[in-house]
């Protein structure tokens, strides 16, 4: 039956017969699968993996910390920080097209890995152990919708920007490949992984970039990740972060609206909340969070966060919504 140290043994135990004495690299993009399959690899062969982690500023409050500190000091695992911030926001100058956003994030995510991944190669080379291997946290049901492939670094366009390219010369490390994932989460617990990351909800790989309506400036990427750091906190707070699926909170940078605060009128920007019931994305119901909580919410953002006035609940499902709002 199943228990998670006997899978960590499993997996451990053929990490080390696939991989030997070669080198591994791994991408962490700062949610649960590929910390858990990046710890995984990491029980089996210890420091023989390398670990890539992009910083697209486009992360959440605390998303960097929480890999860099809290995941380091949890695993001791050897981590590279790819500080991309200014490349990502640079190349999104003047661009308020969803589509367009993600092409872009996406691609400059590959390319942030990928020169990371050449100065590793470049000095493993130099010491004579080649970087041989690349962990991916593929799921279970990953496997089943892409067909039951193997072999190949092969992403959905869409769905991970916190994949990697596909024409990398690596053979694939997947520990993860027979688990569903709560399965991964109670994995992640078992190896003491910080519980922020093993319990996160699902954030997508182009981050805060598509959640701002508008162009993407660092003005408002800070507005935003307070905005989303008090929503968080708060339905922490209630206990109603396990319970909802996830909650979106999306700023209407192209929207301006009248207020008033103190003696004085404003025109400042909304925020949207965005809190979705699913079991699996594909669908989802808005949530019907207690009015109290939402209250709470509401009073923080407009007090705590400058430019913003207003604060509103996005009451649609999925279809014909999406869970995003890009
Ligand atoms: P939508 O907005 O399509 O989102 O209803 C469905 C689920 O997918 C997440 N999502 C993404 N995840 N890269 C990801 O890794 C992406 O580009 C991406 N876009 C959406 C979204 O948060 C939701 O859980």
């Amino acid at each position: 039956d199943w228990n998670s140290g006997n899978v960590i043994a499993e997996q451990v135990a053929r990490i080390r017969e696939q991989v030997g004495s070669g080198r591994v690299i791994a991408g962490l993009s700062g949610g649960v699968d590929s910390a858990v399959a990046a710890a995984i690899v990491h029980e089996a062969v210890g420091d023989q993996l390398v670990c890539v982690f992009v910083d697209h500023g486009l992360l959440r409050k605390d998303e960097r910390r929480q890999v860099e500190v809290d995941y380091v000091a949890a695993t001791g695992i050897r981590l590279v920080t790819v500080d991309a911030a200014d490349t990502f926001l640079d190349a999104l100058t003047g661009v308020s097209d969803p589509e367009t956003k993600r092409k872009i994030i996406g691609r400059e995510f590959i390319r942030a890995f990928e020169s990371a991944e050449r100065d590793l190669v470049a000095e493993a080379e130099s010491d004579g152990q080649p970087i041989r291997f690349l962990v991916q946290g593929t799921l279970y049901p990953d496997v089943v919708e892409s067909g039951g492939g193997t072999g190949t670094a092969n992403i959905k366009s869409h769905h991970n920007v916190g994949g990697l390219p596909e024409d990398l010369q690596f053979e694939l490390v997947e520990p993860l490949r027979t688990l569903f994932k709560d399965e991964v989460r109670a994995i992640g617990r078992e190896l003491g992984l910080p519980e922020e990351i093993v319990g996160r909800q699902p954030f997508p790989g182009p981050g805060l970039g598509i959640r701002i309506v508008g162009e993407v400036t660092r003005d408002r990427l800070a507005l935003l990740r307070e905005a989303d750091a008090i929503a968080r906190e708060e339905l922490s707070a209630a206990g109603l972060d396990q319970q909802i699926w996830q909650c979106p909170v999306v700023l209407l940078a192209d929207v301006r609206s009248v207020g008033v605060q103190g003696d004085g009128r404003t025109y400042g920007h909304p925020i949207v909340l965005r809190p979705v019931s699913s079991e699996d994305a594909m669908t989802a119901d808005w949530t019907r969070l207690p009015y109290d909580v939402l209250a709470k919410i509401s009073n923080r953002i407009t007090n705590e966060v400058p430019e913003v006035n207003r604060v509103v609940l996005d009451v649609t499902s999925k279809p014909p919504g999406t869970i995003e709002w890009e």
